[in-house]
C-alpha cells in the first residue's frame, strides 16, 4: 500500500494497529469532546490573505525559542504511555525527532525513560514535561535527572490538578497492560498506573498522586529546583498569561491539553489573540490543539504563536510504522507548512504576520 500523504490518512491507517484501548486513550476527549472538536473547527474558521509576487525560490523555517536553535517552528508535543503505540515507545519518537530537526517534549508519564531517550539526543533540543506530585521529592528528582541529562527546558502542566473525565478510557477502564510501566518512577515502589475497577486507572493515578493544591506561588518552589527555563503548558486567558510573566517563566503554551481536560473550554486557537494582545513579546508564546495542516502552523504563527506543539499524529505515525511513521508525519506537516509560506508570500517566518489573516 502507498503511504499516507497527509496527517488524516495516517489517523485512519493507526485505528488498524492500536488496541481498542490504546485507540480510545490517545483519540479521546473529556465529556462530550465538545473542546476537542472545536480545537480544530478553530483554525477552519480563519482564512488566509495570500500576499503576491514575492520571491520565495528560497524559504526559512528555522526559528529560536528561549535562546535555542529549531530547524522548525513545529515541536512534538509531550504525550503519555507511547508504548502503546509501538514497543519502541519514546525512543522510537525521540530517533525521528533528532533526524528531522524537531523538539520534543518528552512527557513524565512516559513508557520510556528520561536517560533512555536523552541517549537519543544528537543536537536537536528536548524539553521535559512536568507534573508535579504529592511526593514533591519524587517530582525534584524527576527534574534532576531532567537537568542531568541535558533537557533543556521543563513544561510544567497547570491544566490537571485532577484529570479530565474522558469517558471512553473509563469504559475501557484504561491501565497499561502487563510489562509496560511508568520508566521514570520505576524506582518508587507501588507507583503505577492501577487497575481500577469501573474507572480508568489514569484517572485514579492522577487522584491519588498529583498535587491539586498547586498555586501560582509554587512556581517559586520549581524555580528555587532548576536552573531550566520553565514553561507553563495549559493557559487559555489573557490575565493568567499576564501571571506567568509576573511570575518570571520564560514561556507558555497555549493548550486545553488536546480537548482532554475541561471539556467546553475555548479552542486554543481562539485563546491565542487575547494572550498575544495581553503579553506580546515578553514571553514566549507556543501553542498546541488541531494541528494537522501546514496551513493550519500558518495560521498559528499569524495569531502570535512562535511555534507549535503538534501530539496525537505523532502517535498515528508511531502506531503506523515506529520511527519511520514518526518522521514521516513530521516531514509532511513540515512539507505543507513550506508550501503554505510560498504560497503566500512568507518567505520566512518573520514574513508571517496578522494581516495574513482574517
Ligand atoms: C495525560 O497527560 C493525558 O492527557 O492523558
Amino acid at each position: 500500500m502507498s503511504l499516507p500523504i497527509n496527517l488524516f490518512e495516517y489517523e485512519s491507517l493507526a485505528k488498524k494497529h492500536l488496541s481498542q484501548m490504546a485507540l480510545d486513550y490517545y483519540n479521546s476527549g473529556a465529556g462530550d469532546e465538545l473542546t476537542l472538536q472545536d480545537n480544530r473547527a478553530a483554525f477552519d474558521r480563519y482564512r488566509l490573505r495570500p500576499r503576491m509576487l514575492i520571491d520565495v525560490s528560497q524559504r526559512d523555517l528555522t526559528t529560536t525559542i528561549l535562546g535555542q536553535s529549531l530547524s522548525m517552528p513545529i515541536l512534538i508535543a509531550p504525550m503519555a504511555f507511547q508504548c502503546l503505540a509501538h514497543r519502541e515507545g519514546e525512543v522510537a519518537t525521540a530517533k525521528a525527532a533528532q533526524e528531522i530537526g524537531a523538539a520534543m517534549v518528552l512527557s513524565t508519564l512516559s513508557t520510556k525513560s528520561i536517560e533512555e531517550v536523552a541517549n537519543e539526543r544528537k543536537n536537536i533540543p528536548q524539553w521535559f514535561q512536568l507534573y508535579i506530585h504529592k511526593d514533591r521529592s519524587l517530582t525534584r528528582n524527576l527534574v534532576e535527572r531532567a537537568e542531568k541529562s541535558g533537557f533543556s527546558a521543563l513544561c510544567l502542566t497547570v491544566d490537571a490538578p485532577l484529570l479530565g473525565r474522558r469517558e471512553r478510557d473509563r469504559h475501557n477502564q484504561f491501565t497499561l497492560p502487563s510489562g509496560m510501566e511508568l520508566a521514570n518512577l520505576t524506582a518508587i515502589k507501588d507507583l503505577a498506573i492501577p487497575e481500577t475497577v469501573g474507572e480508568s486507572g489514569l484517572f485514579t493515578y492522577f487522584a491519588q498522586q498529583i498535587d491539586p493544591s498547586i498555586t501560582w506561588g509554587d512556581l517559586e518552589w520549581l524555580r528555587s529546583q532548576t536552573q531550566l527555563p520553565i514553561l507553563l503548558k495549559g493557559i487559555l486567558r489573557g490575565d493568567n498569561a499576564k501571571k506567568a510573566v509576573e511570575y518570571g517563566v520564560q514561556g507558555i503554551i497555549v493548550s486545553n491539553h488536546g480537548g482532554r481536560q475541561l471539556d467546553g473550554a475555548i479552542a486554543s486557537l481562539d485563546a491565542l489573540p487575547e494572550i498575544v494582545k495581553t503579553v506580546g513579546d515578553r514571553i514566549e508564546i507556543l501553542i498546541d490543539g488541531g494541528i494537522r495542516r501546514g496551513t493550519d502552523v500558518l495560521k498559528a504563527l499569524a495569531l502570535g504563536a512562535k511555534a507549535v506543539l503538534v501530539g496525537r499524529p505523532i502517535l498515528w505515525g508511531l502506531a503506523v510504522s515506529g520511527e519511520a511513521g514518526v518522521r514521516h508525519v513530521l516531514e509532511l506537516l513540515r512539507d505543507e507548512l513550506d508550501l503554505a509560506m510560498a504560497l503566500s508570500g512568507c518567505p520566512s517566518l518573520r514574513d508571517i504576520d496578522a494581516r495574513l489573516i482574517t
